[in-house]
């Protein structure tokens, strides 16, 4: 996650911005370094050189490259971390209270510059400095703010989401497959199907049932098939798939 938003930011070539980035791992910077990305020999040096510090380890390892890093934080940096679960307070007293701090969860399709973001920050934090910070990861996605009471929420629906949208997506090739096509050519046209529905669900302000019903003529096939998944109750079946996301992930908080 971590290589690919840095990716994201120097393709974007924010002008008066710089790049740099450590991993303990060398081979995993090589693909930065052919963005300009500079690589530092530790993590001490990028919160050295770096205003705005990301954070994106494993929430595991969060507490150990934080220690490393403090004594090189100070009041003209943020530090922006993606770790899952890991709070501002605790970000704060990790980061030796020497820096603002700033939660981040992104999605995955951040990989391919059209993730959904969400951001929380501490409560001093300005105006300026939240919507410069949303501006820049604005190249990869769309960006708000939340309270960081609503993470998991976040987490159960967006974060989570890719999943369920694949989920969706396998059983529609499954089927392009049943009726005879090609797998590839189903995986294409279904890929195709989900970009463009998307699409026209974030252009056009209708309710969604009227985009449905619009597509379903009387006594056509379309109707037949949204009475199959309406027996299923498949709006349903997502709410509580997001439901149950949610009620693990605040077990997992606790
Ligand atoms: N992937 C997602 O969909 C997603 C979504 C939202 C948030 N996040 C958050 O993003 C964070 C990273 O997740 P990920 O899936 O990208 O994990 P990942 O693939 O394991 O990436 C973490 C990287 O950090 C490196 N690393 C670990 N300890 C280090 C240290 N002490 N110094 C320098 N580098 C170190 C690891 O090196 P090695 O290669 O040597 O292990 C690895 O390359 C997590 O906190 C996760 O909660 C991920």
């Amino acid at each position: 996650m971590g290589g690919a938003i840095l990716a994201g930011l120097a393709d974007s070539l924010h002008a008066g911005y710089a790049f740099c980035g450590y991993n303990r791992t060398p081979e995993r910077m090589k693909p930065l370094l052919e963005k300009g990305v500079t690589a530092k020999a530790d993590a001490r040096a990028v919160a050295e050189d770096s205003h705005i510090v990301i954070l994106a380890v494993k929430p595991y390892q969060a507490a150990a490259v934080l220690a490393e890093m403090r004594p090189k934080l100070g009041a003209d940096k943020v530090l922006v971390s993606v770790a899952a679960g890991i709070s501002l307070k605790s970000l704060r007293e990790a980061a030796g209270d020497r820096c603002a701090v700033v939660r981040c969860m992104p999605n995955t399709p951040a990989l391919v510059g059209k993730g959904v973001f969400a951001f929380s920050f501490e409560e001093d934090a300005t105006s300026e400095s939240k919507a410069g910070l949303m501006e820049l990861f604005g190249a990869l996605g769309l960006c708000l703010e939340l309270p960081e009471a609503r993470f998991t929420a976040f987490s159960a629906l967006i974060g989570a989401g890719p999943a369920y949208v694949f989920e969706m997506m396998q059983g529609l090739v499954q089927a392009g497959v049943t009726l005879g096509f090609q797998h590839k050519e189903a995986r294409r046209m279904v890929a195709a199907l989900f970009a463009g529905s998307a699409r026209m669900a974030e252009l056009n302000p209708a309710p969604l049932m009227q985009l449905r019903d619009e597509v379903c003529s009387p006594g056509g096939l379309t109707i037949a098939g949204v009475n199959q998944l309406d027996r299923a109750g498949l709006p349903g079946l997502l709410v509580d798939a997001v439901l149950a996301a949610d009620a693990r992930g605040r077990e997992m908080e606790s």
